[in-house]
């Protein structure tokens, strides 16, 4: 099994060697394959195994075949100590992962970022007093895992602690000058010690110095972002922890944690930007600016009458329709209304109404919101139709339900040049020949700002929360 192969830079390379290597492309085309999956809902659930497979065949084969410098194993206590940790750790996560509610998902994934930056973190602190004297690539290395691991960790305990309620925001202007202050003070301690990079040794002092100011920098960055930024916030924070992982494996030399790690980093920045995109601001308006008090001054306010439509009148209009659309937003996951929804569609269906629902890439709070409501509630893939695609059809669409979505329905977005949202795509609910819109009253949504949909000539609302309106709407239909 050892036999020696030849040599590589000097060392031998062995057939365990080669194993680890090939174990490790192998592991790096699972998590390729992996993330593939994951772009669809029917098959995002294979698409995490396939992944999680890679990793599992990553970590057994550098626990049976790694060798450091001097050509040596795992010495077995050591090996018993980590498989220890292996199994204490998936336990753990075994029974969070299987107990967190779905709405507590975007917590979950904090703590699961905070997890990777502190692992990183701890991997870069205990390699800098190893590195080589005068070895720049590598002390780089180390110095910037421990920079952006550190923040990564901070930045997303106190991302779960604000999502969870249990820590609130420093809403302040200063904070943009602290952080400002605080993220260059980081950089050029980080320069300083790059510089210094002669004699490692006998700079453990500063590099957890370092470790502090970028925990430090790590919470101011959080604190100010508003609640209904977090989403994005988190998504950056994930980016983080992909990339502070790859500088780890670049510290061991590693493939499988150097490609795992840049997946992670540029899936997490591809996310974070279709996001900013999706609710058009930048990223750096998403982390200095406050979104709903700038846009509240910006907006146009509408005046004119608003239309209710009354519950009879709504189960007639839909039960003779051909063709209808439901749009889901913010207020359907409030009230929990995905699992009443779908019995109205197929209440509606087996009347022999086309029903199909419209996702707007950003409606509700984190990436996907509606998708995981609506597969929680059973209603098939293919009724959930993006923007995009149902867009070109609205004309042709007899009554759009508009269940709790408001800044994703406003046409503002199109047509009120002032407007903050100017320039967002929008679900074209205006185009349909009837709108009911669900809401509980006149409320704004998370933009804060007018909206002229209900104004609308074809609009009409139905008051109360999306639940009871839904529910009493089935009775309404089923007594028809
Ligand atoms: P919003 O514009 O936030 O509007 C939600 C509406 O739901 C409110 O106007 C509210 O009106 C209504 N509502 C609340 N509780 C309800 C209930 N129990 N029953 C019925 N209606 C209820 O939602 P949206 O259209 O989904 O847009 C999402 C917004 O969040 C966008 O501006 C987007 O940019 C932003 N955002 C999204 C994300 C992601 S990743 N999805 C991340 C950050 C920010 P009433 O109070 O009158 O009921």
């Amino acid at each position: 099994m050892d036999k020696v192969l030849g040599t590589l830079n000097g060392m031998e390379f062995t057939i365990g060697d080669s194993l680890l290597e090939l174990s490790y492309l192998i592991a790096a085309l699972l998590f390729v394959y992996g993330l593939k999956l994951l772009s669809h809902p029917a098959s995002a659930r294979r698409g995490n195994l396939w992944a999680a497979g890679g990793m599992g065949l990553a970590m057994i084969t550098t626990l049976f075949l790694h060798k450091d410098t001097a050509g040596q194993g795992i010495p077995s206590l050591n090996m018993w100590v980590i498989i220890a940790f292996i199994a204490f750790g998936a336990v753990i996560g075994l029974i969070i992962a299987r107990k967190v509610k779905m709405t507590a998902m975007p917590q979950l994934v904090s703590l699961f970022n905070a997890s990777g930056g502190a692992a990183s973190m701890l991997v870069a602190l205990l390699e800098y007093p190893s590195a080589a004297a005068g070895d720049v690539g590598s002390i780089l290395v180390t110095v910037l895992g421990l920079i952006i691991g550190s923040i990564a960790f901070s930045g997303s305990v106190i991302a779960y602690g604000k999502l969870d309620g249990k820590v609130g925001s420093i809403i302040k202007p200063f904070m943009t000058y602290l952080n400002l202050l605080l993220l260059l003070v980081t950089i050029a301690f980080g320069a300083f010690i790059v510089a210094s990079s002669t004699s490692p040794a006998h700079m453990v002092w500063a590099i957890y110095t370092l470790m502090a100011i970028s925990i430090v920098y790590g919470i101011t960055f959080v604190m100010p972002i508003g609640g209904a930024d977090m989403p994005v916030v988190i998504s950056l924070l994930n980016a983080l922890t992909g990339v502070a992982a790859a500088m780890a494996g670049f510290i061991y030399s590693n493939q499988a944690m150097i490609l795992g790690g840049i997946l992670v980093g540029a899936a997490g920045m591809i996310l974070t930007m279709l996001m900013c995109k999706a609710m058009n601001r930048s990223l750096i308006n998403v982390i200095i600016g406050a979104f709903g008090s700038a846009g509240a001054a910006g907006a146009k306010h509408e005046q004119g009458t608003v239309k209710e439509i009354q519950l009879s009148d709504a189960a007639v209009l839909l039960s003779y329709s051909q063709k209808v659309v439901i749009i889901p937003g913010y207020g359907l996951a409030v009230a929990q209304a995905q699992h009443i929804v779908h019995e109205l569609d197929m209440l509606l269906e087996d009347k022999g109404v086309e029903v199909k629902y419209a996702i707007h890439p950003v409606a509700g709070r984190m990436p996907g919101h509606m998708n995981v409501l609506l597969a929680e509630a059973d209603v098939p893939y293919e009724q959930l139709i993006e923007m995009d695609a149902i867009n070109p059809d609205m004309p042709n669409v007899d009554v759009a339900i508009v269940v709790g979505a408001n800044d994703v329905v406003n046409p503002a977005a199109h047509d009120d040049p002032s407007s903050p949202i100017h320039g967002m795509p929008i679900i074209d609910a205006h185009l349909a020949k009837n709108i009911i819109i669900m809401k509980r009253g006149m409320g704004k949504g998370y933009a804060g700002i007018e909206n002229a949909l209900f104004f609308n000539d074809k609009a009409s609302m139905l008051f109360g929360d999306a639940k009871s309106s839904i529910q009493k709407l089935v009775n309404e239909i089923k007594s028809m």
